[in-house]
């Protein structure tokens, strides 16, 4: 499937036309993501192997010619603010937006404002990365309108900037390197402490699924921030700089039952990535598969941060057809799982999982689960 959707682009221009009365002088377009597997290790300086998504936020947009801006969101009403402000007196998905032009801003140079109208098909709240792509996708407008030399990896720290300062949620870097760099049809093999890429490529014979518990959970209200502090603890009583420099058998001297089991799933995890790589390398699912089942059942016992209807729902993808293996993806607690599936049989995989999965009564659903195959997308972009 193409990343470039011509009707959420149009539906953006259209929407520009009607609040603006005239037609919009550029459109950006930026992916979600997905990540195959390296779960809370980008800020631990691991590694990490999302995808884009085929679906994206658009915005469409002029210069304003002033640091004056005024943004429209199909899904989430409107919003005003000037440059010359504090980001963090303006509410809601308007701070993203803002805080991406509070750190791209110069005083000196030219007027940065713009006006802009939003369009967006990525789930919000399942964990696929809609706030990193308003964020980079603002971050390219930003670059545009301003004609800033900004490359995609500073874009991509911009939005982590915005994320740990001004939203409060100490996550690492990989939601932004995904929607700004990940390419059409390989996965995107990052190492969060380097910022080195390179492009892996799925075995021709895998498709990636999307699990959508229907499930939500607010990142910053979750224990997101407490396991990050668990692994800062781990690193000082190793004497480390991060937990990258570690290997399992160093953990041993760690006292702390709960440091030293948050520890162990970073360290194994990031061994994980690796032997995922190599698995696609050689075209070997069956292993790539079981390495997603461990990976789950990590997070699941070492990390806590999968919940009831993450775990049901990876139990009866493991168990469909055509599965390889399936774990939790992103943040956890809620939102999505993701599973490695046999090409020829996907549709019996995605009907076996809709037809099984019911969202335990501990943990309602809050909007309705959805099983979708997706191929990987390329990053931000201007259409
Ligand atoms: C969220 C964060 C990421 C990452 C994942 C877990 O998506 O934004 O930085 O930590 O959780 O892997």
């Amino acid at each position: 499937m193409s990343s470039f959707d011509p009707y959420l682009a149009n539906k953006a221009t259209a929407g520009f036309n009607t609040v603006f009365g005239q037609s919009p002088e550029l459109v950006v377009r930026c992916p979600g993501r997905v990540n195959l597997i390296g779960e809370h290790t980008d800020y631990n300086n691991g590694f990490v192997l999302p995808i884009g998504l085929p679906f994206e936020t658009v915005i469409a947009a002029s210069p304003s010619l002033t640091n004056e801006m005024s943004i429209v969101s199909e899904s989430f009403g409107s919003t005003t603010f000037s440059l010359d402000n504090d980001p963090m007196t303006t509410p809601d998905w308007g701070k993203f937006i803002h805080g991406v032009g509070s750190f791209m801003f110069n005083p000196e140079s030219v007027h940065m404002g713009w006006n802009g109208y939003i369009c967006s098909n990525i789930p919000s709240g399942a964990n696929l990365s809609s706030s990193a792509a308003l964020e980079v996708a603002s971050g390219f407008v930003f670059k545009l309108v301003g004609a800033q030399e900004t490359s995609l990896q500073e874009l991509a720290l911009i939005g982590k900037r915005v994320e740990n300062e001004l939203i409060g949620v100490s996550s690492g870097i990989m939601d932004q390197m995904a929607c700004a760099l990940s390419q059409d049809g390989s996965a995107l093999f990052l190492d969060c402490l380097s910022l080195e890429t390179s492009a892996v490529v799925i075995p021709s014979n895998a498709v990636t699924v999307i699990m959508d518990t229907g499930t939500r959970r607010e990142l910053k209200s979750s224990s997101y921030n407490e396991r990050a502090r668990n692994c800062e603890q781990a690193v000082a009583s190793l004497g480390v700089s991060s937990l990258r420099e570690v290997s399992i058998s160093d953990l041993d001297i760690l006292r702390d039952p709960l440091a030293k089991r948050r520890a162990h799933h970073v360290v194994s995890e990031n061994a994980r990535v690796l032997n995922v790589v190599e698995s696609f390398g050689e075209n070997d699912c069956v292993t790539a598969g079981s390495i997603f089942n461990q990976s789950h059942l990590s997070l699941k016992e070492d990390y806590e941060v999968t919940g009831p209807a993450l775990d049901r729902i990876v139990e009866i993808a493991v168990d469909a057809p055509g599965c390889f293996g399936a774990r939790m993806t992103g943040g956890g607690f809620a939102g999505s799982a993701v599973a490695l599936v046999s090409r020829d049989i996907v549709r019996d995989f995605c009907a076996f999982v809709e037809q099984n999965f019911v969202c335990p009564e501990s943990q309602p659903a809050v909007t309705s689960t959805r099983i979708y195959p997706v191929e990987a997308c390329a990053g931000v972009s201007i259409l």
